[in-house]
């Protein structure tokens, strides 16, 4: 008798714990007799004639602990619904026919996508096409509606609060300045999150615009109590009032956030008289093991997909909420980006613990 088959992948920017949601979605479908083909380098791997993996207990065996997607992603190609914030596109219909011929013949009764907010805009158009899906919400950004948090953002977090552990130790010894700038998007999730965990004394995010001359006040009044060192984060998407978001092209032409530590490091420099230096954290904030919650998180994810299938909850995603892992509608998640509330509780605590925003 032939096994029932469902699909996974994995899509857009990579994160640590997609292998622990891999291994999750492979041990729960094999535990209810199914079988699970893991399509390659995202929503790619769906275009005829289908480039896929047999994704099983052997395959899986081991994968938790490493970072990225043994499968592969892409965050272009032909299924890019969503390109940057508001800049929305739709994937063309015969790519979508495609992609259900494909489906079809391979036997494949469901797909389990694994991404970030552009990718939910594609499966959700991938659903009203007649395909059953279920999305699970991945990003290091932690940017996504509809749900309190993301895998792969406290690893991110973990790694920008080890970077700012060692920036410590450099800047007091050398007296200096140094400013860190994290990824995040549009949302300053990472910077607050990692800031307040590795001590920093002044965080800038995109929702609070900044201020050079108060960015310098906060330096200077700490020098005033002999602190003669400090430790500046700053979201790629962050800029000052009045200003513009920094982007700069990459090889492939694209243009992507970041850019506004140096200008930062250099405007303090300038305001202060105070030697600073910039590092940009950069892909490390993608990269390597993910952390136990990521891991945990992953594990539930991927479980929780599974469990969707079966129920025939098509067109929902995995969503946490309260400690709980549950579902909403696919739809409720997209199109809204979910910004750190800047009356809220994190940005209050930062600020009882000293922590400047340049506001
Ligand atoms: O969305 C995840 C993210 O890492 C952002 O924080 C960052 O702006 C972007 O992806 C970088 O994309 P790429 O890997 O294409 O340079």
């Amino acid at each position: 008798m032939t096994k029932p088959r469902i699909g996974v992948l994995t899509s857009g920017g990579d994160c640590p714990g997609l292998n622990a949601v891999l291994r999750g979605v492979v041990l729960a479908a094999e535990k209810l007799g199914w079988e699970v083909l893991g399509f390659l380098d995202g929503f790619e791997g769906l275009l005829p004639p289908g480039n896929y993996m047999l994704l099983d207990r052997p395959r899986t065996a081991g994968i938790m602990p490493r970072g990225g997607t043994i499968i592969g992603t892409t965050n272009r190609g032909h299924f890019v619904a969503k390109v940057g914030a508001g800049d929305r596109t739709v994937v063309a219909e015969e790519v979508i026919a495609d992609a259900r011929e494909v489906l079809k013949e391979l036997r494949v009764e469901a797909l389990i996508i694994v991404g970030g907010d552009g990718s939910m805009v594609t499966a959700l158009q991938l659903q009203e096409a007649g395909i059953n899906c279920i999305g699970v919400p991945k990003t290091i950004d932690n940017d996504l509606e509809a749900t309190a948090m993301t895998f792969g953002f406290d690893s991110a977090v973990a790694t920008v609060m080890d970077a700012l552990d060692r920036l410590h130790t450099t800047a007091t010894s050398h007296k200096r300045v140094m400013v860190l700038e994290v990824m995040g998007r549009h949302a300053g999730w990472i910077a607050l999150h990692g800031g307040i965990a590795g001590g920093a004394h002044i965080i800038l995010i995109p929702e609070i615009p900044f201020d050079y001359d108060k960015i310098a006040a906060a330096i200077n009044a700490r020098a005033d109590r002999g602190s003669l060192s400090a430790i500046v984060v700053v979201a790629e998407g962050a800029c000052p009032r009045d200003g513009q978001i920094v982007m700069r092209p990459n090889q492939e032409g694209e243009y992507r956030l970041g850019g506004i530590g140096d200008i930062v490091a250099r405007e303090i420099a300038a305001h202060t008289g105070k030697e600073t230096r910039c590092t940009v954290l950069g892909h490390l904030q993608r990269g390597g093991a993910p952390t136990t919650l990521d891991r945990i998180l992953g594990t539930r994810f991927g479980v929780k997909a599974v469990k969707l299938i079966n129920e025939k909850q098509f067109g929902s995603m995995v969503s946490y909420q309260n400690y709980q892992v549950r579902h909403v509608p696919i739809a409720e998640a997209v199109n809204r980006l979910r910004l750190v509330p800047i009356d809220g509780e994190m940005v209050q605590t930062a600020r009882d613990v000293e922590i400047s925003f340049g506001d």
